[in-house]
C-alpha cells in the first residue's frame, strides 16, 4: 500500500471496514453462537464490543497514525526502544496462522461461488447439502486449488498496489452485501417455524453462561473486529490527519455489528425452519445458504450475487492480514545486506501461507487448533499488549502525546479512553484468560 492509498476518509472507513467485515461475522460468527447456546452469547459477545471494540480499535489506529508506521516500525517508533518490538512479532505471527485457516474457508466461498454458478445445488435437501459439504471438503486437491486462488488475488492486489480500486469497489460493492443480507433475512422470517430461530438467537438464558462462552465471546469479538494483530495500525498509518479517530472507530464496530447480527437473523430462522442443528460447527452457513436460496425468487441469481459478494468480503479481509506480513517482512530486513522488497515479500508470505493452508486442509485438528489460538489467545494477548503500550509507557498528553493531535477527542472522552486501557481493558483480559483456566 503506498501513502497515497487513502485519499478520502470515507475510503479509509470502508477499507478499516473491509478488514472487519468478513467470514468472522458470516461464517464464524453463527456457527459460534449455534455452539454456544444461542442468546447468551449474543449478550456477551455484544458487552465484548462495547467493552473492547470502541478503545482497541482507537488504540490501533492512533498507534499507526502517531508513528506513521506498520506494526513492524510503530512500537519502536513510538518507544524509542526495543522493548515493545515482541508485539510486531505476535502481530506477524497472528496474521500468519489466521491466513492459514482463513484462505481455506475463503476457497470455500469460491468453491460454492463455482458451483452456484452452474446450479449444483439446485433440488438438494438438507442431507443432500450436508453430504455435499462434507465431500467438497475432503476432496484435498480441489479443496487446496480453491484455497491458492484467494491467495494469488490477494497476492495480486499486494503486489500491483491496487489498493485504491478495491477500496472504490468496497464503496459499492459493502452497501450491496447489506441490501443482499436484508433482503434475505425478509425472506427466512416469512418461513414458517422460523420464530423458533429468532427465540434461540436472540433469548437470554443466564444460566447459559460458562467460563468458555465468556472466552469464546472474546475471541469472536477480536476476530471479527480485527483488532489486536495489528491490522488498523496499517491502515492507522495511512490516515488523513484530520480523520477522527473515534468516529470512524464507531462506524466500523456498528458496521461489523450489524453484518454479524444480519447474519445471525438470517441463519438461525433457516436453521430451525428446515429442522438442522444449530451447533453443526463450521460446515453450519454452507449447509443453510444453499438451502435458503432454493426458497428465494431468482433462486440462481441470488445464490451467484450473495456468493460474489462473500468472497470479495473475505478478501478484502485477506488483504488487511496479509498486508501485516509484508509489510513487516519489508521492513524487518530493510537494513540487512540484503534487503527484501515489497514483491518478494509478498511471494515469499505466500508460499509460507500456502505451507500453513495446506496443513490445515489435511489435519483437521490444525484449522481447530489456529481458529482456537489465534482468536482466543494470540489477538488478546497483542490487545493486552497494546492497551499496557499506550495506557501506561506512552505519554497521553503534551507534545508528544498520543491524544495531542486528536481534536475530536473532548477531555472527557480523554479520561474515558486512557482508564479503559489502564484498567478496564487489561483487567477484563486477564480475568478471563484465568477463568477459563479455571483459575478463579
Ligand atoms: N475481521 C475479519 C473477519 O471478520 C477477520 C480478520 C481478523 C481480518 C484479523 C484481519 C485481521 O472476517
Amino acid at each position: 500500500m503506498s501513502k497515497t492509498t487513502f485519499s478520502s476518509k470515507i475510503g479509509l472507513i470502508m477499507a478499516a471496514a473491509g478488514s472487519a467485515v468478513g467470514l468472522g461475522n458470516i461464517w464464524k460468527f453463527p456457527y459460534i453462537v449455534g455452539e454456544n447456546g444461542g442468546g447468551a452469547f449474543l449478550v456477551v459477545y455484544l458487552v465484548c464490543v462495547l467493552l473492547f471494540g470502541m478503545p482497541l480499535i482507537m488504540t490501533e489506529f492512533l498507534i499507526g497514525k502517531r508513528s506513521g508506521k506498520s506494526a513492524y516500525g510503530a512500537f519502536r517508533a513510538l518507544s524509542g526502544n526495543n522493548r515493545w518490538q515482541w508485539l510486531s512479532w505476535l502481530c506477524m505471527l497472528t496474521a500468519l496462522l489466521i491466513m492459514g485457516f482463513y484462505f481455506v474457508v475463503t476457497g470455500w466461498c469460491f468453491n460454492y461461488l463455482a458451483e452456484a454458478l452452474v446450479n449444483a445445488f439446485h433440488g438438494m435437501d438438507m442431507n443432500g447439502l450436508t453430504a455435499h459439504f462434507t465431500q467438497m471438503t475432503s476432496n484435498l486437491p480441489r479443496t487446496i486449488f480453491f484455497s491458492a486462488l484467494p491467495v494469488v488475488m490477494t497476492a495480486a492486489v499486494l503486489w500491483f498496489d491496487v489498493n485504491k480500486g478495491i477500496e472504490r469497489l468496497s464503496k459499492i460493492l459493502m452497501p450491496l452485501l447489506l441490501l443482499m443480507m436484508f433482503l434475505m433475512a425478509g425472506r427466512v422470517l416469512m418461513l414458517d417455524g422460523s420464530n423458533i430461530g429468532m427465540q434461540f438467537f436472540f433469548r437470554f438464558d443466564f444460566s447459559q453462561i460458562t467460563p468458555k462462552v465468556v472466552m469464546e465471546a472474546m475471541g469472536q469479538c477480536f476476530f471479527s473486529l480485527s483488532i489486536g494483530m495489528g491490522a488498523l495500525i496499517t491502515y492507522g498509518a495511512y490516515m488523513p490527519k484530520t480523520q477522527d479517530v473515534p468516529r470512524t472507530s464507531v462506524e466500523v464496530i456498528i458496521l461489523d455489528t450489524l453484518v454479524a447480527l444480519l447474519a445471525g437473523v438470517i441463519i438461525f430462522p433457516a436453521v430451525f425452519a428446515f429442522g438442522f442443528n444449530p451447533a453443526e460447527g463450521p460446515q453450519l452457513v454452507f449447509v443453510v445458504l444453499p438451502a435458503i436460496f432454493e426458497q428465494m425468487s431468482f433462486a440462481w441469481l441470488s445464490a451467484v450475487l450473495f456468493f460474489t459478494l462473500l468472497c470479495i468480503a473475505a478478501l478484502t479481509s485477506t488483504i488487511s492480514l496479509m498486508e501485516v506480513s509484508v509489510a513487516f517482512l519489508a521492513e524487518a530486513t530493510a537494513k540487512l545486506k540484503h534487503p527484501m522488497d515489497r514483491q518478494k515479500s509478498v511471494l515469499i508470505v505466500s508460499a509460507v501461507v500456502m505451507v500453513l493452508i495446506i496443513s490445515c486442509v489435511c489435519v483437521d485438528s490444525l484449522f481447530d487448533a489456529f481458529d482456537e489460538i489465534t482468536s482466543c489467545i494470540m489477538m488478546p494477548l497483542g490487545a493486552l499488549g497494546m492497551s499496557l503500550f499506550v495506557g501506561w509507557f506512552l505519554p497521553q498528553d503534551g507534545e508528544k502525546g498520543m491524544l495531542s493531535k486528536e481534536k475530536a477527542i473532548k477531555r472527557w472522552a480523554r479520561k474515558i479512553f486512557v482508564f479503559f486501557l489502564r484498567w478496564i481493558v487489561p483487567a477484563a483480559i486477564i480475568v478471563i484468560f484465568l477463568n477459563s483456566l479455571g483459575v478463579l
